[in-house]
C-alpha cells in the first residue's frame, strides 16, 4: 500500500455563534475520516479555522462594546474547547484574520486581476444614513411586498416564504439603527464568473468525479446546458466600515467575507507548515504566541506548503462541507484557484443537515442544543459520535437526532439512548466485561500460552474470526464515508463474537477446575476479538479505544493490527468499567435546560430580575386546578393579520386574527393604551380560541388575546418563539 498525502478541511465556523449539535455533524464526520486514514498509515493533515470577517461580527462586537479582535479571540477559544470536548482533533486550528490568509487572499486577487477576471462596476444599494454604512440584505427590514407581514428581512419573508430584492420591501428600515435607508451608488469589485474560461473550466471540473452525484446535478442546474451562460459575476467587495481585509489597490473597499473564508484553508495550512519549521528539532518549544492559532499537535515532521497547493500537485485535497455552502465551494472556490495558479480540490464531500426529533432545531422545543450544553449534561461525547456515525452514509441527505422524547420521558427502545446502549454496551463492551475478569482473577492477567487445548481456536476459519473480506468491507465503507454501513458490519461481527462466548460459556468452564486451560484459551480468544473490534471502532471512539489500549497494556492500535492476535502469554491490566449506559435522565435534563435557557440569563439581566422580584409582591395565586381543568382552555398561536382603532372605543383595538382556520376571526382587545395598531400588524401572539363569542357594542368578539399586566400600569401581549405557526396548540 502506498502512503497517501492528504489535506483535509472542515468548513470554517463563523466566529459570531456557538458550536451546536448541527455543526458537530460535520466536524465529527470529518474527524472520523481523518482518524481512519491516519490509522491506515497515511500522511494526513486536518486543518480548520474560525471564519472571522463580515458585518454580523463587526456589529456584534459593537453591541458588546468590544473590538472585533477581542470578540474573535474569545470565540476562538470557545470553539476550540468545544471541538476538543468532542475529540475533534485538528492538526491546526487557525483564524481567517491572520497574515497568512491575508497574503493568499491578496495574491489570488492580484492574479485574478491580471488574468482579466476582475471588473469594477457601480451598483445601487441601501445605505443607513445614521450608521453611515451600506446595509447587507439581512440588515434591512420592512413589510413583505407579497403578504404585507411586517418586519421581514430584505431577502425573504418568513411568513409567506416569498423571495425578493430588498428594494421591493415596503417601508424599509435599517435593522441596525431603525433609520430609513437611502439608495446610494458605490463601486463594487466583481469576479467575472460569467467569463467563458470560468464556465468551461467549471463544466469540466464538475464532470471529473470531484462531486457526489447529487452535488453534480446541482452544478448542472447552476451551469445550465452547454452553450448557455447562466453564471453571473460575483460581487467580492464591501464598503467600509467592514471587518475584513482591505483590497490592496482600493482604499475603503474590503474583500467580502466569502472571498477570504476558503482562503482560510490555505492560511491555516500555512500556519501548520510554519509551526513545523519553528518547532522542528525542538519539541519543547512553545508555539509562537498568536492567541488565535494553536494546536498542541503542531509537532512532527516538516510539511511543504507548495507540495500541497501548487498547480499539478499530486497530493489529495478534500473539503467537508454542508450542503448549504456547496455553491461557494463548487463554483467560486475552484474557479478562483484554477485562475490564480493553485491546485483545485480533489473532491468535495457535502453532507445534509441535522434535524432533532424530525424537525429543525428549535429553541422553543429545547432542541437547539449547543456543544457546551451537551457536555454539561451528558458529558460523554462519544455517545454522540457513535450515534452520528450510525446515521452518516456519505450522501447529502439530512440526518435526524432522535432523542426519543415522549410524554412519559425518553423512550429507551428507539433513538439515541437505545442505539448507544444496545450497540456499545450490550454488544461491544459486554464482550470484555464477560471475559476479562477470569483472566485477571484466575490467571494473574496472563493470556493463554502453550499447547492449545481447543485447537480449533487457533485457526482462522472460525465464524468468529475477523476475516479479510469483513475487514475489506469495513475499510471500503469508511473510505466512502458510509459510516452507517461500517458500523452495521462491525456490529454484525460483534454479534458473532458474542455468539462465540455464548457457545463456549466461560462461566460454566469456570466452575470446573479441570477446564482451567480451556477457560483461559476461550477468554484470551474473546479478548483478542474485543481488541479487533476496538480497532474497527477507534476512528469513532478514540478515547474509549485509548482506555482499552491501557487495559490491554498495548501500544496505540493501528489498522494493520486487525485480525492479528496478541502475543501468547501477554499480560493485561485490571479490567475497569470502560463505558456506562447512557442514562435517559441526562437527555431529559439537557432538553429541559435548553428550554429554560430561553429566559434572560446574562448576569445583568438576572440581577435585574432579582431586584424587581424583591421590590413588589406578586398578586396572590388563584386556586389550584387539575390538568383536566387546564386542558379545557384551548390556547392557540395566533397571527395578528390586521389591527385598527375602533371609532368611539376608548380602550379597544379591533384585531383580525389568523389561527389557521379558513376564515380569520375578529377579536376586540383592550390594549389600545399600550399598542399602536400599526406595530401589531403581522405580529404573532397567543389567544384563547374556545371562549364563547361575546357580543359587544362594536361587534362580535370571537376570542381573547393574552396579555400580562401587574399592579403598575403597562400591558404586555405574549409572543411565541420563532418557528411557531398560527393554529398551533399551546399546552
Ligand atoms: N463560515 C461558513 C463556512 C466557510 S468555509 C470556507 C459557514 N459557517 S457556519 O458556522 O454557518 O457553518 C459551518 C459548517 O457547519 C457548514 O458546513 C454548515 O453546513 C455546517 N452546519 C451548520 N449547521 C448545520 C446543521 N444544522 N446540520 C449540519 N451541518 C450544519 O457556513
Ligand atoms: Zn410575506
Amino acid at each position: 500500500m502506498t502512503t497517501r498525502n492528504i489535506l483535509v478541511t472542515s468548513a470554517l465556523p463563523y466566529a459570531n455563534g456557538s458550536i451546536h449539535l448541527g455543526h458537530l455533524v460535520e466536524y465529527i464526520q470529518t474527524d472520523i475520516w481523518v482518524r481512519f486514514q491516519k490509522m491506515r498509515g497515511h500522511n494526513v493533515h486536518y486543518v480548520c479555522a474560525d471564519d472571522t470577517h463580515g458585518t454580523p461580527i463587526m456589529l456584534r462586537a459593537q453591541t458588546e462594546g468590544i473590538t472585533p479582535e477581542q470578540l474573535i479571540a474569545r470565540v476562538w477559544h470557545e470553539h476550540f474547547n468545544d471541538f476538543s470536548a468532542f475529540h475533534v482533533e485538528f492538526d491546526h486550528y487557525g483564524s481567517t484574520n491572520s497574515n497568512e490568509t491575508r497574503e493568499y487572499a491578496e495574491d489570488i486577487y492580484k492574479k485574478l486581476k491580471s488574468a482579466g477576471l476582475i471588473e469594477v462596476r457601480s451598483i445601487e444599494q441601501y445605505y443607513d444614513p445614521v450608521k453611515s454604512m451600506f446595509l447587507p440584505d439581512r440588515f434591512i427590514k420592512g413589510e413583505c411586498p407579497k403578504c404585507h407581514a411586517k418586519d421581514q428581512y430584505g431577502d425573504n419573508c418568513e411568513v409567506c416564504g416569498a423571495a425578493y430584492a430588498p428594494t421591493e420591501l415596503i417601508n424599509p428600515y435599517s435593522a441596525v439603527s431603525g433609520a430609513k435607508p437611502e439608495m446610494r451608488h458605490s463601486d463594487h469589485y466583481f469576479f467575472k464568473l460569467s467569463d467563458k474560461r470560468c464556465q468551461e473550466f467549471l463544466r469540466e471540473w464538475t464532470r471529473s468525479g470531484t462531486l457526489q452525484q447529487e452535488a453534480a446535478n446541482k452544478m448542472q442546474e447552476w451551469l445550465g446546458t452547454e452553450g448557455e451562460n447562466k453564471l453571473t459575476d460575483w460581487d467580492i467587495s464591501r464598503d467600509a466600515p467592514y471587518f475584513g481585509f482591505e483590497i490592496p489597490d482600493a482604499p475603503g473597499k474590503y474583500f467580502y467575507v466569502w472571498l477570504d473564508a476558503p482562503v482560510g484553508y490555505m492560511g491555516s495550512f500555512k500556519q501548520l507548515c510554519n509551526s513545523r519549521i519553528e518547532t522542528a528539532g525542538d519539541f519543547s518549544a512553545q508555539l509562537s504566541g498568536d492567541a488565535t492559532s494553536c494546536c498542541a499537535k503542531d509537532r512532527g515532521s516538516r510539511v511543504d506548503f507548495d507540495e500541497y497547493w501548487k498547480q499539478g500537485s499530486n497530493t489529495e485535497l478534500y473539503h467537508f462541507i454542508g450542503k448549504d455552502i456547496l455553491y461557494f465551494h463548487a463554483l467560486f472556490w475552484p474557479a478562483m484557484l484554477e485562475h490564480s495558479g493553485f491546485r483545485t480540490p480533489t473532491r468535495l464531500f457535502a453532507h445534509g443537515f441535522l434535524t432533532v426529533n424530525g424537525e429543525k432545531m428549535s429553541k422553543s422545543r429545547g432542541t437547539f442544543i449547543t456543544a457546551r450544553s451537551y457536555v454539561e449534561h451528558v458529558k460523554n461525547t462519544e455517545y454522540l459520535r457513535y450515534y452520528y456515525a450510525s446515521l452518516l452514509n456519505g450522501t447529502m441527505g439530512d440526518i435526524d437526532l432522535n432523542l426519543g422524547l415522549t410524554e412519559k420521558g425518553v423512550d429507551q427502545k428507539e433513538g439515541f439512548v437505545a442505539k448507544v446502549n444496545s450497540d456499545l454496551i450490550g454488544k461491544y463492551i459486554n464482550i470484555a466485561s464477560r471475559c476479562a475478569g477470569f483472566i485477571n482473577k484466575r490467571f494473574g492477567g496472563l493470556l493463554f500460552e502453550g499447547e492449545p487445548v481447543l485447537p480449533e481456536l487457533q485457526m482462522q476459519s472460525g465464524y468468529y474470526y475477523l476475516s479479510k473480506p469483513i475487514q475489506e468491507r469495513i475499510v471500503d465503507a469508511y473510505e466512502n464515508r458510509d459510516y452507517s454501513r461500517a458500523l452495521r458490519e462491525i456490529m454484525a461481527y460483534a454479534d458473532q463474537v458474542n455468539q462465540f462466548v455464548d457457545e463456549y460459556k466461560p462461566w460454566i468452564m469456570a466452575k470446573d477446575a479441570s477446564k482451567d486451560k480451556e477457560l483461559q484459551q476461550v477468554c484470551t480468544m474473546a479478548l483478542n476479538m474485543f481488541r479487533w473490534l476496538t480497532i474497527l471502532l477507534k476512528p469513532v471512539l478514540p478515547t474509549l479505544a485509548k482506555n482499552v489500549e491501557e487495559f490491554l497494556s498495548i501500544p496505540p492500535l493501528e489498522w494493520k493490527d486487525a485480525g492479528v492476535p496478541l502475543p501468547a502469554g501477554h499480560k493485561i491490566n485490571e479490567y475497569k468499567h470502560l463505558m456506562t449506559r447512557l442514562d435517559p435522565k441526562l437527555i431529559e435534563a439537557m432538553v429541559a435546560a435548553n428550554k429554560e435557557s430561553l429566559q434572560p440569563t446574562t448576569q445583568v439581566q438576572s440581577e435585574q430580575r432579582h431586584a424587581v422580584h424583591q421590590q413588589h409582591a406578586i398578586t396572590p395565586l388563584s386556586d389550584t386546578i387539575s390538568i383536566e381543568d387546564f386542558s379545557k382552555i384551548d390556547l392557540r398561536v395566533a397571527r395578528i393579520v390586521n389591527a385598527e382603532h375602533v371609532e368611539g372605543a376608548e380602550k379597544l383595538l379591533k384585531l383580525t386574527i389568523d389561527i389557521g382556520e379558513e376564515k380569520p376571526r375578529t377579536v376586540f382587545a383592550g390594549i389600545k393604551s399600550a399598542y399602536d395598531p400599526e406595530k401589531l400588524k403581522g405580529r404573532m401572539t397567543a389567544m384563547v380560541a374556545n371562549l364563547a363569542p361575546r357580543k359587544m357594542k362594536f361587534g362580535l368578539s370571537e376570542g381573547m388575546v393574552l396579555a400580562a399586566s401587574g399592579s403598575e400600569s403597562g400591558l404586555y401581549i405574549l409572543s411565541p418563539d420563532e418557528g411557531a405557526k398560527p393554529g398551533m396548540r399551546i399546552k
